[in-house]
């Protein structure tokens, strides 16, 4: 084991450790809620608060922070003159009323990783290949602006730009807008990457993310650490069912056109269509937006966001065609119709094995417990997996709660995960993927 560790570059180490949980509880702190949650949905005061902080902390070590065209932040850190970056981190937005480990410890394990890096190569100059870089991805919840994923969406090319800053939130306030109105959307890109790019920029060699589990399986086992091989795919639909306002006690039920009636058919019939495939399928209608949303009145159009989810890309189009049927026979009963638009999708893929290979080594040599788990939520190394090496890694979640004020990762975890971050971007920084 003593020479094991020899190989290690950034050997754990309490200060440091009791440094990060210090950090940690700031940052909850930003809209914080009654019951110890977050409230901090993408450019919003809380998010740009949070966002400030961190930005403060990275100058404060020497980072320099950028934000680039859709508000993606950056603290880079050149270790090697013009070469390509290590990037790492997550997100700090969160969901209504959502949990504060979701995205945001990723980040701060970056920010702190990225810092004992800096530290060490300080003491060893000459070992790195790569520069580092931490990132904290704008808007992965897609709460407010919808689709989720958005800034490593258009980092990686996959979200068109100018659509992205065009997206409203429900009060009409569009991307754009609230991202200039912090102070926190660049004029030009940082990285020279994707299709989008307009100026010279650095390039990225790769990607690293850790994440609370945000399921059970990691906690069940009682193990340390996921290492994320491969992610479910995601069919997200939103829908329109229209009908007829009419008055809900004069008008005939024969003569009904009730919008809220065809939406009610389509929640219970996505419900049906997962417990048909057992573990095989997540559905969820998310989000229920009734018009005119009134008591004496009968709805004549109900918007909805439809979740889909599953480990089989054929299973999913299978799905959607059984889905496509009962939405048929659900217009002739309830005499609605169904609008169907694609809001966002993305298939089952694989993370590239030598990230896996790579992460599993330096849990090995730290003397953590492992195990593969698939993601079945999405990340923004959803996204940067297409595009670079990239290795995703897991914390678990108690209980397996996500997206709720109660989710928790237990502070031995959260430090596990930051010291197994650290060396694998230390690795990655000398070449090793
Ligand atoms: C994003 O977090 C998603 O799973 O859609
Ligand atoms: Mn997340
Ligand atoms: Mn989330």
């Amino acid at each position: 084991m003593a020479a094991e560790q020899k190989r290690l570059r950034i050997v754990p180490d309490q200060a440091a450790n009791a440094a990060f949980l210090d950090d940690f509880v700031v940052m909850s702190g930003f809209g914080v809620t009654p019951a110890g949650g977050v409230e901090r949905q993408a450019a919003t005061a809380a998010d740009a608060e949070n966002r400030r902080w961190l930005a403060e902390w990275l100058s404060d070590r020497g980072f320099t922070v950028r934000y680039d065209r859709v508000g993606n932040m950056f603290g880079l850190h050149e270790l090697v003159p013009g070469a390509p970056y290590v990037l790492a981190g997550s997100h700090l937005d969160s969901q209504p009323r959502g949990g504060r480990f979701d995205g945001a410890y990723g980040v701060l394990a970056a920010a702190h990783a990225a810092d004992r890096l800096r530290r060490y190569h300080l003491d060893n100059p000459g070992r790195a290949v790569h520069n580092i870089a931490v990132v904290n991805w704008f808007n992965e919840e897609g709460s407010r602006f919808k689709p989720s994923m958005q800034g490593s969406g258009v980092f990686t090319g996959k979200i068109d730009l100018a659509a992205a800053l065009a997206t409203e939130d429900g009060d009409g306030v569009s991307v754009a807008e609230a991202l200039g109105s912090w102070d926190m959307l660049g004029d030009t890109d940082v990285f020279a990457v994707g299709p989008q790019h307009t100026s010279p920029g650095h390039t990225v060699a790769s990607y690293a993310e850790i994440h609370i589990e945000q399921g059970r399986e990691l906690d069940k086992a009682g193990v340390d650490i996921g290492v994320v091989p491969s992610t479910w795919g995601a069919d997200k639909y939103e829908i329109s069912v229209i009908g007829a306002q009419s008055h809900t006690g004069a008008t005939a039920i024969a003569d009904r056109q009730d919008a809220l009636y065809g939406a009610a058919r389509v929640v219970v019939a996505l419900r049906e269509l997962a417990d048909e495939y057992g573990d095989d399928l997540h559905t969820s209608c998310g989000q229920l937006n009734v018009y005119p949303n009134s008591p004496v009145v009968v709805a004549r159009e109900v918007n909805m966001h439809l979740d889909l989810r599953s480990s089989s890309d054929e299973l999913l189009e299978e799905a959607a065609a059984k889905l496509a049927r009962t939405f048929a026979e659900i217009e002739l009963s309830a005499d609605v119709e169904i609008e169907r638009r694609f809001a966002h999708t993305w298939k089952g893929h694989t993370y590239q094995p030598e990230g896996v290979a790579l992460a599993e080594d330096v849990i090995d040599e730290l003397g953590l417990s492992r195990m593969r788990v698939r993601t079945r939520a999405g990340h923004d190394s959803t996204n940067m997996k297409d595009l670079v090496p990239t290795v995703m890694l897991f914390v678990p979640s108690v209980d397996g709660v996500s997206h709720a004020e109660n989710e928790l990762t237990l502070d031995d975890d959260l430090i596990a995960g930051v010291d197994v971050l650290s060396e694998t971007m230390a690795r990655m920084v000398e070449g090793e993927l």
